[in-house]
């Protein structure tokens, strides 16, 4: 089964990991442009229904469009996943038999250069998923004390020379446009091993800040497990190993893997465990879907299922 046109990663992985039924209650709550969504009222026919989140219109406008043909099955929201129990709430709905997350940002989003999420198209810094909240890109680079803007590309861009780029970026004040910042950066930073531009690890870190992606991821991870029914499962894409160390740290800690050490005498996770991981790895996409889209070179896929 296909998703048509700019088919999402690890396409087929989430369909299969959900394993969408007639009658069936779904939640992408990273709709995108409702390429998974697409996939899940596919399988799902005649009669199951999808709530599908995002916080950006443009994305929403497209996923509508593209999800039409289901009609009422598919009822979107603007609204951050952050808020899943409360979207749950308003629809009456006590508990979902599938969640899927594909964390981090679109391959349309990144393809358009107003945006300001690359540093391949010259645009305003901006970075935001929901283009109505305050905070940019921008505010952040032209307004942190460099200390902390070191710290901010630290944390969340793991870049080795924050310091110095976090020095770069305070001498070059104020900095509007994706292209400056990238020539800045380019000027005292190296590319890596894996050649990569060499301001990619800011604009990452930039971009988590911006939206305050990992907070999120742990905002709506307890959410998500409460609100699958028992053999629900939930199904997380992540694209950086900050976000899917913060997935597998939570799955494992609510799981029955138990990583307590063996000499721990009064041991009860197996009693309290709430899901079961499917895999102990995450899942990555294989190499004729890396060859079709190299973007997904970097995904990882984690799936539980809610227990009894
Ligand atoms: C990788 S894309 C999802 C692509 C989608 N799976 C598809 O099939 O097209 C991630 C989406 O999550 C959205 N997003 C980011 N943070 C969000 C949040 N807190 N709440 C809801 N959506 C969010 C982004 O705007 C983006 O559209």
């Amino acid at each position: 089964m296909t998703a048509g046109p700019h088919q999402p990663v690890l396409y087929q992985e989430i369909i299969q990991a959900l394993q969408p039924r007639p009658r069936g209650r779904y939640v992408d709550a990273t709709l995108g442009a409702g390429g998974h969504a697409w996939g899940i009222l596919q399988a799902s026919s005649p009669d199951g229904l999808l709530l599908g989140l995002d916080v950006d219109p443009h994305a929403l406008r497209l996923a509508a469009e593209r999800l039409a043909p289901f009609g009422r099955r598919a009822i979107l929201r603007r609204a951050s996943y952050t808020t899943l129990r409360e979207q749950l709430q308003t629809l009456g709905w006590q508990q979902v038999d599938g969640i899927v997350l594909d964390l981090g940002l679109s391959s349309m989003q990144l393809d358009t250069p107003a945006r300001g999420f690359s540093f391949r198209h010259d645009a305003p810094l901006d970075m935001r998923f929901d283009p109505d909240q305050p905070l940019t890109a921008a505010h952040l680079v032209n307004t942190l004390e460099e200390a902390a803007l070191a710290d901010l590309l630290w944390r969340y861009g793991e870049e080795r020379r924050a310091r110095r780029v976090a020095r770069a970026i305070a001498r070059h004040r104020p900095i509007t446009t994706t292209r400056q910042l990238a020539e800045i950066v380019a000027a005292v930073t190296t590319s890596g091993k894996r050649r990569m531009h060499p301001a990619t690890r800011t604009f990452q870190a930039l971009r988590i800040a911006v939206n305050r992606e990992l907070a999120n991821v742990e905002a709506v991870l307890p959410q998500a497990i409460e609100a699958l029914a028992p053999g629900g499962r939930l199904a997380v894409i992540a694209f950086h190993s900050l976000e899917d160390r913060l997935v597998k740290h939570y799955l494992r800690s609510v799981s029955d893997r138990c990583t307590c050490p063996p000499e721990m005498p009064f041991c009860d996770c197996a009693a309290h465990a709430r899901v079961r991981l499917l895999k102990p790895f995450p899942m990555r996409p294989g190499e004729e879907e890396v060859a079709r889209n190299p973007r997904a070179r970097s995904a990882r896929l984690r799936v539980a299922e809610k227990l009894a």
